[in-house]
């Protein structure tokens, strides 16, 4: 993988890419640039044979990132809204399909395009000092980077109208109590609990997991049935190899070896 990249930090260990927003003199805020580079990482780690997940942070310990870059915002106008919404919504849901799992070590401020890029990943782990919320509403504007709907998908309508409406951060306890994040550890135990499930997920059948991410999405999806998805993703697990060695495996009372095939 290309680690060069000028606001974002790549690190590819252990089968693990890390993936670091990095310009903590702005609270890793997003500007135009960052986001077309995490499209760039974010595509290439969908191919990438050595990466089987990615864990999404921001550099430092106050940050995960604070919201799209807000000097920016002076660009944005009628005519060019839409079109930086869909951008940042097509980025966020490459993110949200990706085939390998995607885990947001939310280690700060999660704010705004931040906590829409947290939501977009597959699973969140908050530290403690972590704060989140979508303060689009105090600055004339609408969460646009998907939001409005995940954020509802998550925690329900009567929390994201709060939320939304409101403004306001909440902190991560409240986050945990809401379901809008899996866990709250200490900030010196984050990386370590996000490495912890990766490494759990990422031992588990490949093709299993990318389909389970199929399935899952395919709920939130009102074009699909659901159902109909995961009867496809049955029958597509049914006649991989992964299938085979992992039943052969629990027989033989044996640790299965999968490929991804
Ligand atoms: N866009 C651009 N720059 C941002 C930013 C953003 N979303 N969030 C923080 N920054 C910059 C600040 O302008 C400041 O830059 P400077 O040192 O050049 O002035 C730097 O990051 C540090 O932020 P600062 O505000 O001084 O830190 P703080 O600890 O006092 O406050 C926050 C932290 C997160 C409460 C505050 O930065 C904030 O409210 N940020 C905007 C959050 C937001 O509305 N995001 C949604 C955007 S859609």
């Amino acid at each position: 993988m290309n680690t060069n990249y000028k606001n974002l930090a790549i690190e590819v260990k252990n089968s693990i890419l890390y993936l670091t927003i990095n310009r903590p003199d702005k609270l890793n805020a997003l500007n135009f640039e960052t986001l077309e580079e995490l499209s760039s990482v974010v595509n290439k780690a969908y191919e990438a044979l050595d990466v089987k997940g990615i864990i999404v942070t921001g550099t430092g310990e106050k940050a995960f990132v604070a919201g799209a870059d807000i000097s920016e915002f002076v660009q944005v106008n009628e005519y060019n809204g839409r079109k930086i919404a869909e951008t940042g919504q097509e980025l966020f849901s490459l993110l949200e399909k990706c085939p390998k799992p995607v885990i947001a070590a939310v280690n700060g401020f999660a704010l705004g395009g931040g906590c829409e890029l947290a939501l977009a990943c597959h699973i969140r782990v908050a530290s403690e000092n972590a704060k989140m919320g979508l303060p689009e509403v105090t600055l004339g504007i609408l969460p646009g980077y998907g939001g409005t709907q995940r954020l509802t998908l998550l925690v329900g309508k009567g929390k994201a109208f709060e939320i939304i409406m409101t403004g306001d951060m909440i902190d991560a306890d409240h986050a945990l109590q809401i379901g809008m994040v899996n866990y709250v550890v200490p900030q010196t135990a984050l990386m370590a609990k996000c490495e912890e499930l990766m490494n759990k997920i990422i031992q588990r059948a490949p093709i299993a997991i990318a389909q389970t991410v199929e399935c899952i999405n395919a709920v939130y999806n009102e074009t699909k049935d659901g159902y109909e998805v995961e009867a496809n993703s049955f029958a597509i697990c049914a006649k991989t190899e992964d299938f085979k060695e992992g039943t052969t495996a629990f027989l033989e009372k044996r640790k299965p070896v999968f490929k991804g095939r």
